[in-house]
This record gives C-alpha cells, structure tokens and sequence, in this order.
C-alpha cells in the first residue's frame, strides 16, 4: 500500500489529523490497533478548550458537539472547606471551555471519517517504523493475521503513550524530559445527576476530589487514591462517603453529591512526559505520542487537537508549495505550547493534591497560594487563560 501521510494511531489526534488532510485534499491512511466499539467507548477526557471548541468546528466536525455539549464559563475551588467561583469570560477576555466528552468527540470523527474521509483501518497493529531519514518512510503492520507494509510520503505517530513510532527513532536522537506522581485517580462513572452546574476541584485534608459530567444525568468523579490502589476496594458506599468528606463546606453542611449506580471505576496513573523533538526527518509525533500531562489541568486531548492542526497546516503547505519550512518549524512550534501546558497541570497538580510524605509546611504553601488565586483578579487570570487555553500558535 501506498499513502501521502499515514496515520499511525486512531485516537483524537489520528483521527483530527486525517480529517483535516481530507478538507485539504491530502490523501492518508489511519491504521488502529483497536476495534471501533474500544475506541468510542474509552473513558478519557471531558473538557474541550476555547481552541478545541474552533478547530472541531473548522474541521466540519462540531454539529453534534455544538447541539449536545455543555458550556461552561468557570470552575469552583474548594479549599479550607470554602467555596471560589473562577470565572473565565471575564477574565479571559471572553473565553470558556465545553464539557464534551473525549468518547463522542471520537465517535463522530470515526463516522464522519467512515463516510466521507480516507481510509481507516480497525484491528491493524504497527509493530515498526522504518527510514525516517529517506524520502519513503515504511510503516510495517498486521492486519486480519496478515503483515502488511505502507510506504508513505511523511508518516506520523499519532499512537499515544504506549506506541511504537517514538521508539522507532533512534534514542540517541531524542531526549525525554519525565516526573510521576506519589498519587493516582480513581476515575468514577456516575448513573447520577451532577448536583452543582460547573465542575469543582476540591483541596482537602483528605486528599483532592474532582466532580465533573457527562450530561444531565450522569456524573463524572474523581479521587485522589495511592498509587497502587486496587478499584475492587472501592465499594460504591465508600466512593460517595468520600467525596462527600472531601467536598464538604462549613457553611453549607447539607452539601452532598446525589448518589447513583456506579457504571465505571478504573485507577489513572499520573505522569508528565515530553519527548523532544517532535520529528524526525519524515517521522513526526503528535499527541499522547510525545507528551503526557497529569490530568488535573484537563491538557491531554487539548494539546493533541493543538499539535495536528499545526501539522495539517504544514503537511498543506509542502503538498501546495513544496516548501518545508512549516514542517521544519513544528516540533518548536508545538513544544513552546506544550511546556506550558506542562507547567500548568504541574502546578495544579501539585496545589490541589496532597503528597503521601507531605509536609504541613507544604500544606500550608498550598492553601496560600489557593487563596491567592480566590482573592487576586492577576492570579484567578493567570489560572483562566490557562485552563480555557492559550490560542494556537498562527
Ligand atoms: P490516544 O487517545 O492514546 O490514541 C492513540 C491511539 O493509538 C489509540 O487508539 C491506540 O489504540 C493506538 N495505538 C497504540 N499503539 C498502536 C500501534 N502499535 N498500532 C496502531 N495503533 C496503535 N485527559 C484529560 O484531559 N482528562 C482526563 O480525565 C484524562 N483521562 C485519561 C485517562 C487515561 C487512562 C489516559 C491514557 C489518558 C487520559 N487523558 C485525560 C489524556 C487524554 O485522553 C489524551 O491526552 C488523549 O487521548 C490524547 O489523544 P491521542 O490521540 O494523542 O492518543
Ligand atoms: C475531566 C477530566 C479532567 O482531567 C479534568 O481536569 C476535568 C474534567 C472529565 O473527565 O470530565
């Protein structure tokens, strides 16, 4: 087989990418290890970025979106058992994020890539990349029991953490920047109505809680739990009593999440990962495939969706001009974008959690600057145009 871009990875990235190469009129091939119903049913992120919201939209892809997803313009922070509304318009000149879920953004870029796009193949598993540095990358893959190759004109990795193209390339050519975290999440899915109509991150001395949605009558939660945590040990009785210890307010002691059946449970490790830089010759990566952020500052999907734009922009220029100076400019235009994002869920991260040998020294450096951000229009802005996302890059 042969290919102008192939595409390995069908997740958001993939999946945005291949699509913005077919408005382009740039032919490509997206090979998925996974079945279809895995990779629309694959509980990940919920919140869309102002950019997010654009490029969706741009890309022909935001009816549903715009029809079924919910806008929100602020957060509550919960810390000292106190409530702080952050509210983003008016702090962003304007700006707020959407509450879609990263499982419907994928469906409807399947079907829409199923109808009108290129091909892209289900139960196809990459196991190399080869010539990165010729002008014919190879992507050798398996699919129904058969090995199979696609030559291509640039290929990209667009396959997450755990993909092959990252280490397809040589290490001596890249450089990995990492941390993990004393900490993990138990993600929690919810047959219950969200009490409270913007998501709250909750500081606590228990440890930090996260409410969020799905849609009116189904929550999204989160706990901090140990590392290591086993979900089996987390009855539905013992999630609730614990969120509702980690939520609780002093003035509003009725304040409770309205319980339903749990549907969900699963531990998130947490870790932040760059890989740079993010090409290779006619290799390039793009997603979870060269950067990981730790969930709190809800970065993942965002920086992926931020990187293949940028990529589709330059793929377009080469295919009109020839010309390669998009391409050879886009692992430093994606990774300034990234390090920021980087610091961003670092640091919300490391505000909202509490560390299994932390110190009350610690403890209380948190709640100062917690109450920085509640009491400083400067520093509520500097959290605001974070998390609605800083424009991408022109
Ligand atoms: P992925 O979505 O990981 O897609 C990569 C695709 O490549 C997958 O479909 C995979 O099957 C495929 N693939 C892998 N190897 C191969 C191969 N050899 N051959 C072919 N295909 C291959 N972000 C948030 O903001 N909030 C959250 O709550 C949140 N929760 C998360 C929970 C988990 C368990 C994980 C892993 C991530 C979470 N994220 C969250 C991050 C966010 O979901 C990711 O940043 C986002 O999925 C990145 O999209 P991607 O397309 O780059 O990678
Ligand atoms: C969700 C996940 C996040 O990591 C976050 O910061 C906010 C919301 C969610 O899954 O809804």
């Amino acid at each position: 087989h042969t290919t102008t871009v192939g595409i390995i990875g069908g997740g958001p990235a993939g999946l945005l990418l291949a699509r913005l190469l077919h408005n382009a009129g740039i032919d490509s091939v997206v090979l998925e290890l996974r079945d279809r119903a895995y990779v629309e049913q694959r509980q990940r992120a919920g919140i869309l970025e102002q950019a997010t919201v654009d490029a969706l939209r741009a890309a022909g892809a935001g009816a549903r979106m715009d029809a079924e997803g919910i806008p929100h313009d602020g957060i509550e922070l919960r810390f000292g058992r106190r409530a702080h509304r952050i509210d983003f318009p008016s702090l962003t000149g304007g700006r707020s994020v959407m509450v879609y879920a990263q499982t419907e953004v994928v469906k409807d870029l399947v079907a829409l890539q199923l109808a009108e796009g290129d091909r892209l193949l289900f139960g196809a598993e990459v196991t190399s990349v080869e010539g990165a540095d010729s002008d014919t990358p190879v992507v050798r893959f398996v699919h129904e029991g058969r090995e199979q190759t696609l030559s291509c004109d640039y290929v990209v990795g667009c396959d997450g953490f755990h993909g092959v193209t990252r280490d397809s390339v040589p290490e001596s050519l890249r450089t990995t920047y990492e941390r993990t975290y004393p900490y993990s999440w138990l993600g929690v899915l919810a047959e219950a109505p969200p009490v409270y109509d913007e998501l709250v991150y909750a500081h606590s001395e228990r440890g930090f809680a996260l409410a969020s949605m799905r849609s009116a009558t189904v929550s999204r939660l989160y706990l901090q739990v140990p590392n290591g945590t086993d979900p089996a040990d987390w009855s539905s009785e013992r999630i609730w009593d614990e969120l509702d210890a980690r939520f609780a307010l002093d003035g509003d002691p009725g304040w409770k999440l309205e319980r339903g059946r749990v549907t969900s449970k699963a531990v998130l490790p947490m870790r932040s990962h760059v890989t740079e830089p993010m090409r290779y010759g006619r290799v390039l990566l793009a997603g979870d495939a060269a950067h990981i952020v730790p969930p709190t500052g809800a970065k993942g999907l965002n920086l992926a969706v931020a990187d293949v734009v940028v990529l589709a922009r330059a793929l377009a220029r080469w295919r009109e001009t020839g010309g390669t100076e998009l391409l050879d400019a886009y692992s430093d235009t994606c990774l300034r974008r990234v390090w920021r994002a980087e610091h961003f869920s670092y640091a919300m991260t490391t505000m909202l959690h509490t560390g299994p040998a932390q110190s009350p020294f610690e403890t209380k450096l948190q709640l100062s600057q917690l109450e920085r951000i509640a009491t400083s229009p400067h520093a509520a802005a500097e959290l605001a145009e974070n998390y609605t996302g800083l424009p991408l890059p022109r």
